[in-house]
């Protein structure tokens, strides 16, 4: 196979664990990141699992003559776009940032993808554009609505995807909603990166089970759910990641559709299930406390995995323990930077 996948934001969290099970399902990989939620030593560990280390091309989406030259010098077959902020708080703060970088970095990319001829891409959508749940599990026609800047990027960057669908039948697209991401890589190479105060769950448990924070703080113990705590739909990294490899074969023989696909387990856990599933893996205890519920958190989601399973013939299978496991050996594996 000597064509090449653009991986942007390929040195982040999904985009390095995606870039694996590329190389590993025999695709070459080339790295487009301005790193600025990610660090240039992603590559030698991606090549310590893998044996080759990805090309990478230190770049911003939003350049688009450096894209230009990229798609000049490369024969590039598909593009995965994984570049992109992702802090709901934070895009409440600096709605501009997120929609210049996550909205108009997505269009400047199409448009040198269009320039280029390149016309099957793979976006990273989120189950945030389902809002607050109508009714569970989770299915691709749920109506959607965002309750955040973040969520708002990317239901428009959804829709922009529909519309140069509509105009430009040709194009091979892939809009995966990804449920929640956790755990790591099983070798303790690469895994999540935090900076600052975690957003998400895990990350933040971790710290806490490692000394680096005092305690977690559980948003809301009076949701209509079994313990009282939010429910989400958690999917272990290298099962998402495995999902794009079938997202990408799929796309590289669909015709006349534009995919659409849930990329989760299809079952919930709640917070505290979650916490309790940590202490198993790390054997230390999480203290915490339960306090008042968070602005625009949702009491439950999971997803509907029909269409996933039905079209691209995936399905998730890690459970809760290994991605406890994987992201508590990540946690405490000399030279990580989580
Ligand atoms: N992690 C989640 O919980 C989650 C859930 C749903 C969807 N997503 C989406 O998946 C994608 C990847 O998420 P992640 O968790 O791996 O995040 P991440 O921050 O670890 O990775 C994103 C990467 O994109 C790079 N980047 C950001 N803006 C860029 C720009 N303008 N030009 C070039 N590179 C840029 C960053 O340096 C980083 O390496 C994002 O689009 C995110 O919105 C993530």
């Amino acid at each position: 196979m000597n064509s090449t996948i653009l991986v942007t934001g390929g040195s982040g969290f999904i985009g390095s664990h995606t870039t694996v099970a590329l190389q590993q399902a025999g695709y070459r990989v080339l790295i487009l990141d301005n790193l600025c939620n990610s660090r240039l030593e992603v590559l030698s560990r991606i090549k310590k699992i893998t044996g080759t280390e990805p090309g990478f091309v230190k770049a911003d989406i939003r350049d688009s003559k450096a894209l230009a030259a990229v798609f000049q010098s490369n024969r590039i077959a598909a593009v995965m776009h994984f570049a992109g902020l992702k802090a709901v708080g934070e895009s409440n703060q600096q709605p501009l940032q997120y929609y210049d970088n996550n909205v108009n970095g997505s269009v400047q990319l199409l448009t040198v993808m269009k320039q280029a001829g390149v016309k099957v891409f793979v976006f990273s959508s989120s189950a945030t554009v389902y809002g607050d749940p109508q009714r569970l599990p989770l299915t691709e026609d749920h109506p959607r609505s965002a309750t955040n800047p973040y969520g708002h990027t990317k239901l428009v960057v959804e829709d922009i995807l529909e519309s140069l669908y509509k105009a430009e039948g040709d194009w091979r697209i892939a809009r995966l909603r990804y449920f929640n991401p956790v755990g790591a890589h099983p070798s303790g190479l690469i895994g999540e990166a935090p900076q600052g105060t975690p957003n998400n769950l895990m990350p933040y448990v971790a710290q806490v089970a490692v000394g680096a924070r005092p305690r977690l703080q559980i948003f809301g113990g009076d949701y209509n759910t079994a313990d009282g705590t939010g429910v989400r739909d958690y999917i272990h990294v290298t099962d998402l990641a495995q999902g794009h490899v079938a997202a990408l074969r799929y796309c590289e023989q669909m015709q006349d559709e534009l995919l659409t696909v849930n990329l989760g387990t299809g079952k919930g856990y709640s917070v505290l299930e979650m916490v309790h599933a940590f202490e198993q893996a790390s054997s230390k205890p999480i203290a915490y406390d339960i306090v008042g519920r968070r602005a625009g958190d949702i009491a439950a989601c999971w997803a509907d995995t029909t269409q996933a399973e039905r079209k691209l013939g995936w399905r998730a299978s890690k459970s809760i323990k290994e991605m406890c496991d994987d992201a508590w050996r990540w946690q405490v594996a000399p030279g990580s930077w989580a």
